[in-house]
């Protein structure tokens, strides 16, 4: 953090500027091709939906919707996050689901609710930077979990609980930021049995399950949850958008209190509106066709990626293969310095982010992420063309 003229509280001193809000600036301006920032594709948004929800909302409902609401989130909403959570593989009910200001509000809250200056967070390697982010504000320490392709490795995870005593685990099961890969269903199973057993509290966050555009989808770690110490966060982020700013946590009964208490303190409750707009969405529309527009367009660009990468980077570099979300993970040469690569590239338009930020601990500096969401494919072959030319 830069020097303060104003007497900052000890917490500030452990944060980390993010390399992304920097690279974000620079990407704004439309002639650079940015496989950069995580943004949905904006022409996917179902903006004439969303319009008629809003007209609706107003029209029947203008003053609730313009009104004060609760805390746990608009009813009618939870009822349908319910029903969905069901479809995904575990059951809740409506009281069990808290609604939040985007999933990272989920993430701020959880951090409030189990972290005191040093405690112990243990995560993927490399893992969502504003998690990070959000969990250094309370002062954890890292320790990460080893991981390959097929996600983290439970069987490391007795030995780091015996170690450190964490407050928690978070996991990305699906199409992780920022590697794309996916937790295997036999570890989901293996993790959420070592959790009942060791009593370990895992925050599973998922806010891109429903964008799998290949393979056969995996059921939640929370479905494999008998013993209630599965945390589960999702968003409408990415399925409508994420300028609604709602997301919502399915809670154990012991922990919903405590948190509608920290989430009072801390805004009161999510837009009125917003919730209405979204419930009035989600029941009006088919949200099949919604989503299969999303993941064609999504695997489509993939493929693409893909494709170009490997006619066009040199040797000595590798990418994961995501079967769904919005990223890829470049393993470059070790000898490779991504940050060095992101100025030569932003010289020549095109930017990502270099994997450094996404290290909760050890940094390493030859990788890269890649995200394919936001760049139509003519851009996506150009950007790669661009790319692969500065890395040979
Ligand atoms: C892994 C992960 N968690 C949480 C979020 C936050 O999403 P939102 O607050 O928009 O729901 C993101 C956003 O990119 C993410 O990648």
């Amino acid at each position: 953090m830069s020097e303060s003229a104003f007497n900052l509280s000890r917490r500030m001193a452990g944060l980390r500027p993010s390399t992304i809000r920097e690279i974000l600036k620079v990407t704004a301006q439309p002639e650079v091709i940015s496989f950069a920032g995580g943004l949905p594709a904006p022409e996917l948004f179902p903006v004439a939906e969303v319009k008629a929800a809003s007209d609706l909302v107003l029209t029947n409902n203008g003053a609730a919707a313009l009104q004060y609401s609760e805390s746990e989130g608009y009813r009618p909403l939870r009822e349908w996050i319910a029903t969905e959570v069901g479809l995904r593989g575990f059951k809740a009910s409506a009281d069990d689901i808290l609604v939040t200001n985007g999933s990272q509000q989920g993430l701020d809250l959880m951090g409030k609710l189990f972290l005191n200056p040093g405690d112990v967070v243990l995560t993927e390697n490399p893992t969502y930077l504003a998690a990070i982010q959000a969990f250094q504000t309370f002062e954890a320490k890292f320790v990460p979990v080893p991981t390959d392709t097929d996600g983290l490795i439970p069987e490391a995870l007795p030995e780091l609980i015996r170690l450190h005593k964490p407050k928690f685990l978070y996991t990305i099961p699906n199409f992780q930021n920022p590697t794309g890969l996916t937790l295997s269903a036999p570890r989901r199973a293996a993790l959420a049995r070592i959790a009942a057993e060791h009593g370990l509290t895992i925050l599973e966050d998922d806010p891109y399950g429903k964008l799998r555009y290949r393979g056969v989808e995996i059921p939640p770690v929370k479905h494999w949850d008998t013993a209630g110490r599965v945390i589960y966060a999702s968003t409408f982020s990415k399925t409508i958008a994420p300028g609604l700013r709602i997301g919502w946590m399915v809670l154990p009964a012991s922990l919903f209190h405590p948190t509608l208490i920290l989430k009072q303190a801390s805004d009161l409750h999510t837009s009125s509106f917003d919730q209405r707009v979204a419930h009035i969405f989600l029941t009006q529309n088919n949200q099949t066709i919604h989503l299969e527009k999303i993941r064609r367009a999504y695997g489509e660009r993939y493929e693409i990626l893909d494709a170009t990468l490997r006619t066009e980077m040199p040797a000595g570099f590798t990418w994961t293969k995501p079967e769904g979300g919005m990223f890829l993970w470049v393993t470059g040469p070790e000898k490779l310095d991504a940050m060095e690569l992101l100025q030569r590239a932003i010289v020549q338009k095109v930017a990502f982010v270099p994997g450094r930020d996404f290290f909760p601990a050890d940094a390493g500096k030859n990788y890269f992420r890649l995200n394919y969401s936001n760049s139509t494919p003519e851009r996506i072959r150009e950007g790669v063309r661009r790319l692969a030319a500065l890395c040979r």
